[in-house]
């Protein structure tokens, strides 16, 4: 393999955000992709860095230098990201789906691309990065979680990973972040070896969404909710995160992983952090991050008896017809991997003494939704019960598709007598602010680099959240699974969970 010699950048060492007028702008440094070739530097860290370019928020001096198996040059390198970029314009599903590329910003981001051919467990690739780096670096881990462990072994080893003179060194993980508790822990006291806590961001991406970011404000900031935010006016939450796709071309990576490991110890978890905490006592990356420590350490292990999980079956998504779940690439025809989960779990805090938190997260089901609905309890002296009663509140907290928040209230209907219907009040983020196209990863890299953790999960909550599924990674290993035929809203035994407690999941296709 041939090793590309890489230039020599030495930058200036700043340590904190500078500010250009009113725009924040990240410190000088060098941000090292390890799977430059992939899929994820292709349709989100690149579109993440042109509008961070775009924004004004990247220094002048950033450096980005791309490492990756193949062989190829900085031009061709360049030109793939290009490529891509451009094709996410004529792409409605991409992830990043703007009008145009501007040339400006993307010239900004594309003269500072390096390629280097490398393999990830060759000591001559960190050599190479040895030589080329002095002062400020991230290094991004886009590649197959099995290299997390050793990348950054060797990254230690090379001393890759020592601060000092003014300068930083962090390590982004992505996820999957272990498969169980016990590699969760192994990954963790691994990198805890060649790092300090503060130099690991693991990325969760569903924090980058603004719509989650925003929860904490609008619980906080707003003295009309947290009276009322608990199980004194609560009676029970439901968290989902609904997907209409299939596993597509990831049934290498979806098939030892399924629903569960996939979505729930991680972003659904995230999503429960943010409706559940308690205050923090400011915003302080440590406050935030023990608030939500906390919460999780009060979450019970999940019963299996408290748990359903399906797999889909050939279908129809949007009027066409979609293949089995075992008729998928890379994925065996007895395949019992799980594409839908959905599970009660309970908290011990005063706080939330009593009610459930329902969540659930499926491919091919009938609608996208990612969003919590916050049920609340019928009045305390129903009043209208003579005529018939009221719907129970319900809060919806829109993240995905739509960006926004829609709550039921009950009024009088117009006309003679007293009957009540329900009506529904709230916002949409695009009536107010102005929505740029983004991929939510703009935000993490830009707190990455001046180094607010506030958005990056820590090592114990990482361990906190695989300690509450555990059980039920045990208790699915080797049970059946159910089944529900793709476009519908996941198999009936889900639905018999929660109709056991009186309850029914909010209808994924009423939008
Ligand atoms: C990823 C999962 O982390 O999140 C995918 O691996 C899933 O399976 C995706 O589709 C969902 O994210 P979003 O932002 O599209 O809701």
């Amino acid at each position: 393999m041939s090793v590309i010699a890489l230039p020599v950048i030495a930058l200036p060492d700043h340590g904190t955000t500078d500010t250009d007028g009113d725009v924040p702008r990240a410190p000088p440094c060098t941000l090292v992709i390890f799977g430059a070739s992939g899929d994820l530097t292709k349709r989100l860290l690149m579109p993440a860095l042109y509008n961070l370019a775009e924004a004004g928020h990247l220094s002048d001096d950033v450096r980005i230098i791309g490492v990756d198996h193949n062989e190829n040059t900085d031009e061709g390198w360049r030109r793939d990201l290009s490529d891509a970029l451009q094709e996410s314009t004529k792409d409605p599903d991409a992830e990043f789906h703007p009008a145009r590329i501007d040339q400006a910003p993307w010239a900004f981001v594309r003269d500072r691309l390096r390629y280097h051919t490398g393999d990830f467990e060759a000591a001559a690739t960190y050599r190479a990065l040895r030589e080329a780096l002095t002062g400020s670096a991230i290094f991004y881990l886009a590649v197959s979680a099995r290299f997390f462990g050793p990348v950054v072994e060797r990254l230690g080893e090379a001393g890759l990973l020592e601060e000092g003179e003014g300068r930083f060194r962090r390590v982004v993980v992505e996820k999957p972040f272990g498969e169980d508790l016990a590699s969760a822990q192994a990954l963790n006291a691994s990198l805890l070896k060649q790092a300090d806590e503060a130099q690991i961001f693991r990325i969760d991406h569903f924090l980058g969404k603004e719509t989650v970011q925003s929860l904490l404000a609008l619980r906080f900031a707003n003295r009309l909710l947290e009276p009322v935010w608990n199980a004194g006016h609560v009676e029970f939450v439901e968290i989902t995160a609904a997907e209409t796709i299939g596993v597509g071309t990831r049934g290498a990576f979806y098939e030892p992983t399924g629903a569960l490991r996939d979505m729930v110890p991680n972003h659904l978890f995230q999503l429960l952090c943010m409706v559940a905490i308690e205050p923090p006592a400011s915003l302080d990356a440590e406050a935030v991050r023990d608030a939500k420590a906390a919460l999780i350490g009060a979450i019970r292990p999940v019963e299996p008896g408290d748990a359903v999980r399906g797999q889909y079956r050939a279908g129809t998504e949007d009027g066409a017809g979609v293949s089995s779940y075992r008729d998928e690439a890379d994925v065996g025809p007895q395949s019992r991997t799980e594409t839908y989960a959905a599970l009660k779990l309970t908290i011990g805090t005063s706080r939330w003494d009593g009610v459930p938190f329902y969540l659930r997260t499926g491919k091919r089901l009938s609608g996208r939704r990612t969003e919590i609905a916050i049920h609340f309890r019928a009045p305390a002296h129903d009043l209208f019960a003579a005529v018939g009663g009221g719907e129970a509140n319900v809060m919806r907290l829109r993240i995905d598709p739509e960006h926004g928040l829609a709550t039921t209230l009950s009024v009088k209907r117009p006309g003679p007598g007293m009957r009540l219907g329900p009506v529904v009040t709230g916002f949409s983020y695009g009536d107010f602010f102005t929505e740029a196209a983004a991929v939510g990863y703009e935000t993490l890299l830009f707190d990455c680099m001046t180094g607010d953790s506030t958005l990056f999960q820590r090592a114990d909550m990482i361990e906190g959240a695989w300690a509450v599924v555990d059980p039920l990674i045990r208790a699915w290993k080797d049970a059946p699974v159910d089944e529900y035929p793709a476009g519908t809203d996941g198999p009936a035994a889900a639905d018999a969970m929660l109709a056991r407690e009186g309850r029914a999941w909010t209808p994924l296709s009423d939008a």
